[in-house]
């Protein structure tokens, strides 16, 4: 049995993939592209999205997800090219380091997956449609790293944007499962700490190796390990989970 037998993604099938160009989001375009599916590969790095190995059925997109205004001229081009688009990884998002006001914050991880989201919908999505948003333990489980740990640094722990935005993608996802019932299944993962370029040198730190002492597993996620929950999340062997936020993170929020 292949793996998308088990999976069982419809053949043709589309997903957009957003922040595809490096960390979770390329290796959930990366694993999509193996079982078969037709993969657009979103980012607002260009040069990123280059570097991507090539694939066949992996289409490259320059977009700022964060832009309303060009989300909502590119969803309907692509569903001119491609014709139904049935899958949605929303996983773009600022690192927790960006030094946002707390409306910035909120705008670039909730609200633009919300507006991205809503354009995906007007795009009519065919039976059997889902989407997965990315979340985060901060917000969930855990009220984000310990100013003292990280400052500095600024950022999330000025005025909490990081855990406060990532909540929000919570409530986006129940919102939409409930507003658009029938048409899609809405479900988030909330990733614990994992090793991507952007905390690519997090082990070598105090928070980080003070995270790895209470995580039972003993280590951080890799990307893989994230990529795989949203994947099956997303795909038909899911198809009664909706709603819901499922949190990756090697049981570390369980150790206090
Ligand atoms: N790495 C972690 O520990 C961790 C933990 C919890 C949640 N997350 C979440 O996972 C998601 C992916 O993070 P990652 O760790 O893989 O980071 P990453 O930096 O490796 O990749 C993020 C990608 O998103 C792109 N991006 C950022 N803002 C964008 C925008 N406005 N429009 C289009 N593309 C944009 C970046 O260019 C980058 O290619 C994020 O939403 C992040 O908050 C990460």
């Amino acid at each position: 049995m292949s793996g998308n037998d088990f999976l069982g993604f419809p053949d043709p099938a589309t997903v957009i993939v957003t922040g595809a160009a490096s960390g979770i989001g390329q290796a959930a375009a990366e694993l999509l592209t193996t079982l078969g599916l037709t993969v657009l590969a979103l980012d607002i790095d260009k040069d990123g999205l280059e570097k991507l190995p090539k694939h066949a059925a992996l289409h490259t997109f320059p977009c700022d997800t964060s832009d309303r205004a060009q989300v909502e001229s590119l969803l309907p081009e692509l569903a001119k090219q491609f014709g139904d688009i049935a899958f949605l990884i929303n996983n773009a998002g600022p690192p927790s380091s960006m030094n946002f006001t707390i409306e910035e914050g909120l705008a670039k991880t909730a609200g633009a997956m919300q507006f991205f989201t809503a354009a995906w919908l007007k795009t009519n999505p065919p039976a059997g449609a889902s989407v997965v948003s990315v979340a985060s333990v901060a917000g969930v489980a855990s009220g984000g790293p310990p100013p003292a740990l990280i400052s500095g640094r600024g950022g999330a722990a000025e005025n909490g944007w990081y855990p406060i935005g990532k909540a929000a993608i919570t409530g986006m996802t129940r919102w939409f499962a409930v507003s658009s019932a029938g048409r899609i299944r809405a479900n988030a993962v909330a990733p614990g700490i994992t090793v991507t370029p952007r905390l690519q040198d997090i082990t070598k730190g105090a928070y980080g190796k003070s995270i790895i002492e209470r995580v039972p597993l003993g280590r951080l996620a890799t990307p893989d390990e994230i990529a795989r929950v949203i994947v099956f999340l997303l795909s038909p062997a899911a198809s009664y989970i909706n709603a819901q936020v499922i949190v990756v993170d090697g049981g570390g929020t369980q150790v206090f």
